[in-house]
């Protein structure tokens, strides 16, 4: 009787409950599909080499158990050299074929295709705990939504500003570190459906690592260019001169609009049109999945360090914001979207 209920919450588990997928099972495109068919070869290696044992175990219980009557010892048998050379070659046989093609898609995940006319080049930077997206052919930089054209190969180069981090879309690729020892990882993928994936930070880099979530949003080729053309247009800045001044003053100094860069915090650029506030405040006007983006805005700038506890925004109160200036920001910010 508990088996169904059981049952019912793996199958929750393993479908992922929310409109985005965290999820290696339901692989998008080829960098996920060779991970994905990797998991397959090692899970049905496994479930033959146990059947097999399990039928041997099965055997020699049943063969040689005590039969009535017998109360002798059995013929004790010490050493085979037969039974030692099958039972290592078999497993040698066996990481063999687990080794090979897990060598190969290893290597060709990893492959440098920054030369590659095609492909769309992005710059990755892991902070804590965000993630900076430059578009270095475009001159566009933005933060948390990455924002791809769909069936094109995205060659990424990543680096980090700060500690080891890990950049992981799980329905997309692998997993691929940022180095703190300087050095630049390189890294592909391409999602051939247009949608919205799920991305996280695989690797502990402190307080709110759990927290370091992004998107990737894979859209039409020619909304891709719009984009492109959308992020490159003037910065919007608060229409109020006075609330201007001041987030110019106690904003800008890190962030970013338009072609006014900042250069430590993310940039705020059509932040109004992002999934998410901070990576993980959903942004959803229904309420459902999130909440509307003022009211994550307002959260978030009210308390940064309640959100993502350890990040490296400081209190906008003590940058000498009043509750309404921070309102006001927030509206700015919500209404600050793309074409
Ligand atoms: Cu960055 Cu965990």
């Amino acid at each position: 009787k508990r088996l169904l209920p059981m049952t019912a919450t793996l199958g929750l588990i393993l479908a992922g409950c929310g409109r985005q997928d965290l999820s290696v099972l339901r692989p998008q495109g080829p960098a996920a599909e060779s991970s994905f068919g990797l998991m397959k070869l090692s899970i049905t290696i496994m479930i033959v080499v146990l059947l097999i044992v399990f039928a041997i175990a099965a055997y020699v219980l049943i063969r040689y158990r005590r039969k009535p009557g017998q109360h002798e010892i059995p013929e004790q048998v010490e050493g085979s050299f037969k039974l030692e050379v099958l039972w290592t070659v078999i497993p040698l046989i066996l990481v063999i074929v687990l080794a090979v093609p897990t060598v190969q898609a290893v290597f060709a995940a990893g492959d440098d295709h920054s030369d590659d006319k095609n492909a769309v080049k992005v710059k990755v930077t892991g902070h804590q705990y965000w993630w900076e997206f430059e578009y270095p052919d475009y001159g566009v930089t933005t933060a948390q939504d990455l924002v791809i054209p769909a069936g094109v190969d995205i060659a990424f180069e990543l680096t980090t500003k700060d500690v080891l981090h890990s950049f992981w879309v799980p329905s997309l690729s692998g997993k691929i570190d940022t180095n703190p020892d300087g050095s630049t990882n390189h890294f592909s993928f391409s999602a051939p459906n247009e949608g919205v994936y799920r991305g996280k930070c695989a690797e502990l880099c402190g307080p709110s690592h759990g927290f370091m979530e992004f998107k990737v949003k894979s859209v039409s080729k020619d909304a891709f260019t719009a984009w492109i053309a959308s992020m490159k247009a003037p910065a919007v800045m608060p229409e109020d001169p006075a609330l201007a001044e001041k987030f110019k003053s106690a904003c800008l100094t890190c962030h970013a609009v338009g072609d006014m860069v900042g250069s430590n915090g993310p940039s705020l650029t059509g932040i109004g049109s992002r999934e998410s506030v901070a990576g993980i405040l959903l942004n959803d006007d229904t309420g459902v999945d999130g909440a509307p983006i003022l009211e994550n805005l307002k959260t978030w700038l009210h308390d940064p360090q309640s959100v993502k506890p350890g990040n490296r925004m400081p209190d906008p109160k003590e940058l000498g914001l009043s509750d309404e200036e921070i309102d006001g920001i927030a509206e700015y910010l919500a209404g600050y979207t793309l074409e």
